[in-house]
């Protein structure tokens, strides 16, 4: 197995983005692992596979070596490609020095929300995924993933780790919770309370997650 680990700290940043490129246990095909704090509709957005479910069993992947083979038992699948019907196994790499994903749950009953990538047609995450139980997500968070980021991924959350920083686009938001330093981003106003939507004319605006507007559609973000 190929392995080639790059570690790149951008300029004035605390956080450090990994790149890991695993090859050849899996598929030829490069395989990456990318670290760093993500607004969760960015995670949504640029995950091919989002879906809320439960963990209940793992063990080794049979014919993949180094590999863990999750069995989850997906509730609702939220974002898929459509041959992706069902989801029964996630998989990740066993060795945490390699990114793999270690669940922190042996409650079978407890709900994960899961982004994954796809590779060689299966669900792919690592220990930068973003897998949190569902029921530590905020109201706003359920609400923009069940209904909310869908409809505005041409939006783009940006990122703020230093001022002066500035949107490049009328379609990016900036997201300035990363220059408060704060331990859990995921946690952190923006992330909890807003979405970057389109309001028309091309413009993308952070809009709160409570307004009125969501709160009475359908969608159960219970
Ligand atoms: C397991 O998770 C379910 C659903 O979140 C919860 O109701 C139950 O109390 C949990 N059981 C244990 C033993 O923590
Ligand atoms: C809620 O969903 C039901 C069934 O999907 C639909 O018939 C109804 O019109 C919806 N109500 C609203 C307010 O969107």
């Amino acid at each position: 197995m190929a392995l080639l680990l790059l570690q790149i700290g951008p300029a004035g940043t605390m956080f450090s983005l990994v790149v890991l490129m695993i090859l050849g246990c899996l598929s030829q095909e490069a395989w990456s692992c990318t670290c760093g704090p993500r607004h969760p509709q960015s995670v949504f957005c640029d995950s091919p596979v989002v879906f809320r479910g439960k963990f209940i069993g793992q063990k080794d992947c049979a014919e993949r070596e180094h590999w863990t083979e999750f069995e989850v038992k997906a509730t609702k699948i939220i974002k898929a490609p459509k041959e992706f019907d069902d989801i029964q196994f996630v998989y990740s790499p066993k060795m945490e020095s390699l990114c793999g994903y270690q669940h922190p749950s042996s409650n079978k009953s407890e709900e994960f929300l899961v982004a994954g990538s796809i590779v060689d047609e299966k669900v792919y995450i690592n220990s930068c995924s973003f897998v949190v139980p569902w029921a530590t997500l905020t109201l706003g968070q359920k609400r923009g993933f069940l209904q909310v980021y869908a409809k505005h991924c041409d939006c783009q959350v940006k990122q703020c780790f230093s001022v002066p920083c500035a949107v490049d686009s009328p379609l990016q938001c900036l997201w300035t919770d990363p220059l408060m330093r704060r331990k859990s981003l995921y946690a952190s106003h923006q992330a909890t309370t807003w979405a970057c939507v389109n309001k028309g004319d091309n413009m993308c605006i952070w809009n709160s997650l409570k307004s009125r507007t969501y709160a009475n559609s359908n969608a159960t973000a219970q």
